[in-house]
């Protein structure tokens, strides 16, 4: 992976540096969060009025590059560039964990970017209210929210989960998230004795995780085709074959 962090401190040696910074932050925050590989962007003045603290995040090292030349000739630049500044970089990792209260708005911002509409959030929606998110899981970095996975319990002839939706921001896409996404939440279903787990998608990228459509032949479902595709967690190659019901939240789909 190849997200990039940067924390530090922007440290003013004169009140007319404090004054270049107190007068040019604004816009070069505001210009910087609309950089589309900017994750976060949070400068903020400590208790010591001089210092402020910075903590940034960018999906990718290009993107790095091109928000530095960019602000390189920005008017903050040229009004700050004299300021001392004291910063660690280095790449860094998303952390996976359960959803909490924090991540609903923006597990439901991302999930309509990136499926282009509002059908898929509203799914994780319903399932939520309906007590049927058996897992949603988010990658972060930082506070921002970069990725999110959903798990719901089917009705089957074994303990099955459905995997929908998953999906990453665009910005921060082909580094594994969603693979790392989907790789924690196979652990956790297999740890919580689920013994099959169901998607609908494109087996050219659910294939690299085991699951096949021939796994699915013998289950009924509402969604048969090359598309529904089965994963085994309990080591038999074929899953007793059986109706699954899917929770009533999938009918918005
Ligand atoms: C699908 C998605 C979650 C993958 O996230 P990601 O973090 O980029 O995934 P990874 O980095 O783990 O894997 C990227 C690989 O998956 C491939 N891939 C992504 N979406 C794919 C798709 N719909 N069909 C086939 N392959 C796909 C990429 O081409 C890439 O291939 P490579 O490893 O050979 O380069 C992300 O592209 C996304 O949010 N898409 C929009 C929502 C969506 O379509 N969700 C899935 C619904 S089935």
């Amino acid at each position: 992976m190849a997200l990039i962090r940067l924390t530090g401190h922007l440290i003013c040696a004169s009140a007319a540096e404090r004054q270049a910074v107190l007068c040019h932050l604004p816009a070069h925050i505001a210009a910087t969060v609309r950089e589309p590989g900017c994750l976060f962007f949070d400068i903020a003045q400590t208790a010591d009025p001089m210092v402020w603290s910075v903590s940034e995040g960018f999906a990718t090292q290009a993107d790095f590059d091109a928000h530095q030349a960019r602000a390189s000739t920005s008017p903050w630049a040229a009004a700050t560039r004299a300021i001392k500044r004291v910063y660690e970089m280095g790449v860094a990792e998303p952390e996976i964990s359960p959803e909490t209260d924090a991540d609903i708005a923006p597990i439901d911002r991302l999930t309509r970017a990136a499926f282009g509409g509002p059908d898929e959030a509203e799914l994780i929606a319903q399932l939520r209210t309906q007590g049927d998110l058996a897992l949603s899981l988010v990658a972060r970095l930082g506070r921002t929210v970069l990725g999110h996975v959903a798990f719901s319990p089917l009705s089957a002839p074994m303990k099955a989960w459905a995997l929908a939706p998953v999906s990453v921001r665009t910005a921060c896409r082909r580094q594994g998230i969603g693979a790392a996404l989907i790789r924690a939440g196979l652990e956790s279903a297999r740890a919580q004795g689920v013994e099959a787990v169901l998607v609908l998608g494109d087996p050219a990228y659910y294939g690299r995780f085991g699951f096949s459509a021939k796994a699915a032949q013998a289950l009924r479902t509402p969604y048969d085709g090359p598309y529904l595709q089965a994963l085994s967690l309990s080591g038999t190659a074929r899953l007793p074959a059986g109706d699954i019901t899917y929770p009533p939240a999938f009918a918005v789909l």
